[in-house]
């Protein structure tokens, strides 16, 4: 502990930001958009953002081993703490278990230290002794020890699924789910995957520029950025900041969209001309992907029932120098419906479904907290009635692509088999699941569908 107390508390500013955004996702704020408001209010130095960032969502993702550390270390189990002390501590112990630059010192002063600045300071000599306790149990621990070793929890009989969750910090009941669905060292791979940090992947505008160039330019301005193997996407692993601050971003020469979305525009086989409706279409990944493969050249739908969402859409389109989007706020159930012109009028359709992101786990850092079994079966009933809906507007022999970005099979295979088993009149041409943690990016599914009966089919009412 060789650090003054004046020395620690240089980096006071981001760990008081990250406390502020884990108060509000607390109270219910999404975690990026909290993040960011809190960025824009309290400007940091890139260091100081990029720590704010590092600790907001590692703490947020690592909730629930932090809570088992603090019902070992504590008199008060986590879930009964002051919530603001609660949140205090997941930043301090965060920093002692997962960080190696952070200094120990320097976690403990400063998480002392704001609990006295916010009025918390009867209860800095609590926050004291737990993080203290906690660094006692840790000198005990090999340098390479996992942040769950030594957890009290763990040393009782409990089951493959619990400490399946506690070790990566996952719900439970998704924990269990994961051992259903997959043999256990992908369970454990699936698992360990949700708390890497995800890459951030570049998408190349071939209308504005070539991969040659886009990495040129990131290599000039200083940026370590290498062209994946299976796509011609660009990879940008370990990067935190604004991607908008990247050179090209102006000029439209590229997007950002993860190396697995990528493959799910292509699998339409979009030509130039075709008619084509992208049915769940904000912010735009999806339908800017697909203009851009038909060359700008065609009648593509982008439909949302978003209005806010279809606007970023619209700026994206924009960027990028696409012309041929056009866009729809309205609900895809009822399009069959609402425009009965539409019906039997497309070649290609996309439904890239609301679905509960169990594929985006890393990306999304409170997502885990968010879902639960029973929105899970809300979504599968809303994904039906968007296919069921969608359906009639595909033309004779044209496709619809059904994606989603989860690894649940309620969601993905489930639902093209009752889909299939309803309509005779269509067939499977593929399907395909990736999963996080045996390929790299997100988890995604996509089936390729392909109508079989001649006349399309005449929407109910
Ligand atoms: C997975 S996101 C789409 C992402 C988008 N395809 C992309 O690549 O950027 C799902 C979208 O479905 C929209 N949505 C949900 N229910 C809808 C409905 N009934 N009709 C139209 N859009 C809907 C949401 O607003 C959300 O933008």
């Amino acid at each position: 502990m060789g650090l003054t107390v004046e020395a620690a508390l240089i980096g006071l500013a981001p760990r008081q930001l990250a406390w502020q955004v884990l108060q509000a996702v607390a109270a219910g704020a999404y975690a990026d958009g909290a993040l960011e408001r809190e960025l824009n209010r309290l400007p940091l130095e890139s260091a100081d953002r990029a720590l704010a960032t590092e600790l907001t969502y590692g703490a947020i993702r690592q909730q629930r081993l932090l809570d088992a550390w603090l019902d070992a270390l504590g008199k008060v189990p986590a879930a009964r703490q002051p919530p603001r002390l609660r949140w205090l501590l997941h930043l301090g112990c965060y920093q002692l278990l997962f960080s190696e630059r952070i200094p120990a010192a320097a976690a403990v002063n400063t998480t002392v230290e704001l609990a006295k600045r916010a009025g918390l300071g009867r209860l800095a000599p609590v926050a004291n002794g737990i993080l203290r306790g906690l660094l006692r149990l840790r000198q005990h621990l090999p340098a390479e020890a996992p942040p769950w070793q030594w957890l009290p929890q763990l040393e009782g009989p409990v089951t493959a699924a619990e400490e399946l969750g506690l070790r990566h910090s996952l719900p439970a009941w998704l924990a269990g789910l994961l051992l259903q669905w997959l043999p256990p060292e992908n369970a454990e791979a699936f698992a360990a995957s949700c708390n890497q940090a995800p890459s951030l992947d570049l998408r190349i505008n071939p209308q504005r520029s070539n991969r040659e160039q886009v990495l040129e330019a990131l290599h000039k301005a200083g940026f370590s950025a290498e062209p994946l193997v299976e796509s011609q996407a660009i990879g940008l692993r370990g990067r935190g900041g604004d991607p908008r601050h990247l050179p090209g971003y102006d000029e439209g020469t590229w997007c950002v969209q993860d190396r697995s979305a990528q493959r799910i525009a292509p699998l339409l086989d979009p030509q130039p001309g075709m008619r084509i409706l992208d049915a769940c279409a904000a912010p735009g990944g999806k339908s800017t992907h697909l203009a851009e493969l038909i060359g700008d050249q065609g009648e593509l739908w982008a439909v949302d029932r978003s209005e806010a969402r279809l606007r970023r859409l619209q700026r994206n389109a924009d960027r990028l120098g696409l012309t041929c989007i056009q866009t729809l706020a309205a609900d895809a159930c009822r399009l069959a419906m609402e425009r009965p012109h539409w019906q039997g009028h497309f070649d290609r359709v996309l439904l890239d479904a609301p679905c509960s992101g169990l594929g985006t786990l890393a990306r999304h850092a409170d997502a885990r907290w968010r879902i639960n079994p029973g929105a899970i079966a809300d979504l599968v009933g809303l994904q039906q009635q968007l296919l069921e809906g969608l359906l009639p507007l595909v033309a004779p022999r044209g496709q619809l692509v059904y994606a989603t970005c989860t690894v649940h099979p309620a969601e993905n295979d489930d639902q093209i088999t009752g889909l299939l088993s309803r309509h005779p009149g269509w067939r499977l041409v593929r399907s395909q699941q990736w999963w996080p943690g045996q390929v790299e990016g997100d988890g995604f599914f996509a089936a390729v569908l392909q109508r079989t009966d001649e006349w399309p089919e005449r929407a109910a009412g």
